[in-house]
C-alpha cells in the first residue's frame, strides 16, 4: 500500500518496488524473506535480492549476505554504484558496510526453533552434522525419486512453505517499469546456495519495451531454463502476455517436477496487462492499480489449463 502511494504521488517504479521489498524484509512474520528467513543447514540466515530498472537495462544484485537487512537496498546500490550487478557473501557484505548499513543479526528465536524443529523431526543433531552436510543437503535439493538414493531419507526435503520469495513488479506514471526480487532462499539451504531470486535472467528481468516477469519458488528450477527473462523474451518475439508464459512454464515442464518443487511466475505487459502463472494449480497472486483502494488476488495460470 506503502508502495502504492508513492506510485500515486509520482513516485518512480524503482523507489516503489525498493519499497514494497523492504516492507516484506522487515516483516518478522514473513519467514521466507529479509529478517526472520529461515536458516540454512548451519542456523545461518543468508539473504539473496535483485532489482532491475527496465528503462536502462541497470541491475544490481546481492547473494549469500549474512548479518545485514534490506538486501534489496544493497542491491539497489550495487547498481548504482558499482561497475558491478551482483556481489556475493563477504563482499556483499563489505559493500553494506561500507554504505552505511548496520550489521544486525536476521535470525530471531521463531525462524531458529523451526530449524530445530526440522532437524528433531529428522532425528539429526543441527550441532553436530560434521562431514555429513553435503548428504543432507542432497536430501533437500535434489528430486528424491531419482536413482541415486540420497544417503539420508528425506526428512529435510522442501516443503511449499521452505521456498518463499517476493516479487514485486511496478509501472510508473512516465510509463518506467521495475522489478524487484528479494528472498532468503530455500529453508535448510547448504551453506553458501544461491537461487534464482538475485540472477538477474532467472528469477526477475524488466524492460521497459517488452515488459517484465520475476519468479517464487525452487530457483534451481528458473535459473536451468532462464524463466524471467524467456519470458520477456517470449513477448519481445511477438508472443502475447498469456502466450509467452504458457511457453516459459513449457520450459519449465520439461524438468523434472518432484512433489514440494515447483515454480511460480509474475509477468507484465509495458501497457498495465498482468498475469500470473504457476506449475502448480491453486496459486495466486496480488494485483494492484492506482484506481484501487485494496490488491486484488487473481488465479495464475497453469500449464494445463
Ligand atoms: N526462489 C527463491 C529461491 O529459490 O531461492
Amino acid at each position: 500500500m506503502a508502495a502504492m502511494e508513492l506510485l500515486r504521488n509520482g513516485g518512480s517504479a524503482l523507489d516503489a518496488v525498493e519499497l514494497a521489498c523492504r516492507i516484506t524484509e522487515d516483516d518478522p512474520e514473513d519467514h521466507s524473506v529479509g529478517y526472520s528467513g529461515l536458516p540454512n543447514l548451519l542456523g545461518q540466515v543468508e539473504l539473496d535480492a535483485s532489482i532491475m530498472d527496465g528503462r536502462t537495462l541497470r541491475t544490481g544484485a546481492v547473494a549469500s549476505i549474512h548479518n545485514y537487512g534490506n538486501p534489496i537496498t544493497i542491491a539497489r546500490r550495487v547498481m548504482e554504484e558499482l561497475p558491478h550487478v551482483l556481489l556475493v557473501g563477504a563482499g556483499a557484505e563489505r559493500f553494506a558496510a561500507e554504505i552505511g548499513q548496520q550489521p544486525a543479526d536476521q535470525r530471531t528465536a521463531e525462524a531458529l526453533a523451526k530449524w530445530r524443529e526440522r532437524f528433531a523431526e529428522s532425528g539429526l543433531d543441527p550441532n553436530a552434522l560434521g562431514d555429513n552436510l553435503r548428504a543432507v543437503a542432497h536430501v533437500v535439493t535434489r528430486p528424491v525419486n531419482l536413482k541415486d538414493k540420497p544417503v539420508i531419507e528425506p526428512p529435510l526435503h522442501g516443503k511449499p512453505e521452505t521456498l518463499g520469495t517476493v516479487n514485486f513488479l511496478a509501472i510508473d506514471q512516465r510509463g518506467d517499469i521495475a522489478s524487484g526480487v528479494s528472498t532468503s532462499g530455500i529453508a535448510w539451504k547448504y551453506p553458501g546456495r544461491v537461487g534464482d531470486s538475485p540472477i538477474v535472467g532467472a528469477g526477475n528481468y524488466s524492460d521497459n519495451r517488452y515488459g517484465a516477469a520475476a519468479c517464487t519458488g525452487m530457483g534451481e528450477l528458473a535459473i536451468r531454463v532462464s524463466t524471467a527473462r524467456s519470458l520477456v523474451l517470449y513477448m519481445k518475439m511477438g508472443m502475447s502476455l498469456h502466450e509467452a508464459g504458457m511457453e516459459a512454464l513449457r520450459d519449465l515442464s520439461v524438468l523434472e517436477m518432484v512433489e514440494g518443487r515447483y515454480m511460480n511466475i509474475v509477468a507484465l505487459t509495458p501497457d498495465g496487462q498482468h498475469q500470473g502463472f504457476t506449475t502448480v494449480a491453486g496459486r495466486k497472486y496480488l494485483h494492484m492499480h492506482a484506481a484501487m483502494r485494496e490488491p486484488e488476488l487473481l488465479d495464475r495460470t497453469c500449464l494445463e489449463e
